[in-house]
């Protein structure tokens, strides 16, 4: 009798955390949640109500009252990404999200959680940890790659300053910073296509599990 199977997995942006967390779900088949999704949800609904972001006490509210409907493509813009990387700093933003993804990774049968905190605050006792990193460079052509996808055109030079503004915020905050949990493995993505990254995540989680 082994303790249900929870995974975390943490990292910058657009390292392949997301790829790999929904790739060990489908190799364990466990229920997987994108936890930034929950930070933009809350920066989304700030912003269309007309909130302040620099108000803890506004984004407080949107995060209390957060109705995420995961399928809306406004979710995905840099717009949105780079307000919930502001209030994602918030403690009472952060403590009113804990709830939530703590339920999700109590669950019986486990789950998997990809974000910046899981190994370190949300998850601590999750059996495997994987930190996923790339260079800002990759990450910045990563990011440049997708947004061409989505019809949004943007320059390299631009979007690797949004990279390293991000990486800064999300790592010197007081709150819960990005960083690798002692007990995490770490998986360089950088020099390794999607089909690489997924394989080895799956690898590393099943050496961890032996
Ligand atoms: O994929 P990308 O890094 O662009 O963003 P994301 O994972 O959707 O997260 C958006 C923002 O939410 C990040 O910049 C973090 O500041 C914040 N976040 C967080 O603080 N803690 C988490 N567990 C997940 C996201
Ligand atoms: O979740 P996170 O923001 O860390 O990254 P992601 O959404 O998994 O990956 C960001 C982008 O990089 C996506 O378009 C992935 O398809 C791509 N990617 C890649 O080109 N090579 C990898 N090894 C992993 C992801």
């Amino acid at each position: 009798s082994r303790a249900p199977l929870v995974i975390a997995v943490d990292g910058p942006a657009a390292s392949g955390k997301g790829t790999v967390a929904r790739a060990l779900a489908a190799h364990f088949d466990l229920p997987h949640l994108d936890t930034g999704l929950l930070y933009r949800g809350v920066a989304l609904a700030l912003l269309r109500w007309g909130g302040d972001p620099d108000s803890e006490f506004a984004a407080l509210r949107a995060a209390q009252e957060l109705n995420l409907d995961s399928g809306d493509p406004e979710l995905r813009s840099e717009m949105v990404g780079g307000i919930a990387s502001r209030i994602s700093a918030y403690p009472a933003v952060r403590s009113a999200l804990l709830e939530r993804q703590q339920a999700f990774a109590g669950q019986p049968g486990g789950a998997v959680l990809d974000g910046r905190d899981i190994g370190t605050v949300i998850a601590p006792d999750a059996r495997v940890k994987l930190f996923v990193t790339a260079s800002a460079e990759v990450r910045a052509e990563r990011r440049l790659a997708e947004l061409e996808k989505r019809g949004l055109p943007a320059h390299l030079p631009d979007v690797l300053l949004d990279i390293r503004a991000r990486d800064e915020r999300d790592s010197h905050r007081a709150a819960a910073p990005l960083r690798q949990a002692e007990d995490a493995i770490l998986l360089d993505t950088s020099e390794l296509d999607i089909a690489a990254a997924k394989a080895r995540a799956i690898q590393l989680a099943e050496a961890a599990l032996v």
